[in-house]
């Protein structure tokens, strides 16, 4: 079944833009599981594009690809003018668990992906704390990981991404390990970040609130292999805020997501029982 975008109206991020990612008719195996085929998507320089789907159905390969940490099998990825064959400058990604070095502090997690990029002494002296400081981890540069909450690790696993002003950020469900409360404080405050140093976004998650309350758009990936399902405008106004949460048109959006997602995991079990 194909589907057509549940709103007309494109969000100010999409139009008049050049694309900043282009993934055109992707396909990717593990040996002989064929993960997902023909996925197609573009993502503005300045757009957030949120990604559901059940589990296992390619998120995080997808994510892995588009960085050039996997090699894919059919199709083509563009990140700008480039063409992604291996990791390319300016994208960074930020992992579900953190990914810090529990042997460095958060100024030497933060340091280490600039210094990864190549960035000199100077630059590096410079920015660490500057990006500290706007995940609000400021007073924290000597703490180690396991001396934080899994929200502060969250925060500096964005700040060493941020870091190196990427122009594409993948984020593979960042939020899924804290609670919620701090997910909720997390959300808004990546939206702040966003607003301050807007990038082309792909936000992985599992939850449709947070997909709508953060995506200019929404993919929904479904099927075995996966391919996408919909892609769906979120024409919910700018910045989105607490009161965004609230909206008609939010509740609408959240649902026409999850009856797309559930209509999914039923027939997922229909295949299954079969
Ligand atoms: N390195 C690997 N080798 C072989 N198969 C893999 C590998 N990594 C993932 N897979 C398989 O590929 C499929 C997609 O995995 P992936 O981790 O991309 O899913 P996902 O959508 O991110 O799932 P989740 O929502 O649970 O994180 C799964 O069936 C998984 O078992
Ligand atoms: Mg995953």
């Amino acid at each position: 079944m194909t589907s057509q975008p549940t709103a007309t109206v494109p969000s100010p991020a999409i139009a008049d833009a050049e694309p900043r990612i282009r993934v055109r008719g992707l396909g990717k195996h593990y040996g002989a599981l064929e993960v997902f085929k023909n996925i197609d998507f573009d993502v503005g320089p300045r757009e957030i594009v949120a990604i559901v789907g059940p589990s296992g159905c390619g998120k995080t390969t997808l994510l892995r690809c588009i960085d050039g940490l996997l090699p894919h099998d059919a199709g083509e990825i563009m990140v700008g003018n480039e063409r992604v064959t291996e990791p390319i400058a300016g994208v960074a990604m930020v992992f579900q668990h953190f990914g810090l070095f529990p042997w460095k502090t958060v100024t030497e997690n933060v340091a280490y992906g600039l210094r990864m990029a190549g960035a000199p002494k100077a630059e590096i002296e410079r920015k660490v704390p500057e990006f500290i400081k706007l995940v609000g981890l400021a007073g924290f540069e000597k703490a180690f990981p396991y001396q934080m909450s899994g929200g502060m690790q969250q925060r500096c696993g964005l700040a060493r991404a941020l870091a190196i002003e990427p122009n594409v950020l993948l984020m593979d469900e960042p939020f899924a390990a804290v609670d919620a409360q701090t997910r909720e404080i997390l959300q808004f405050e990546l939206l702040r970040i966003w607003e301050e140093r807007p990038t082309a976004m792909i936000f992985v998650t599992h939850s449709i609130e947070e997909a709508v309350l953060l995506g200019h758009r929404v993919i929904v990936l479904k099927g075995r292999p996966s391919s996408i399902h919909e892609n769906i405008v979120i024409d919910l106004p700018e910045p989105r805020t607490r009161e965004t949460l609230q909206l008609p048109r939010f509740a609408e959006l959240r649902e026409r997501v999850w009856s797309t997602l559930m209509r999914e995991a039923r027939e997922a079990e229909f295949v299954l029982e079969r």
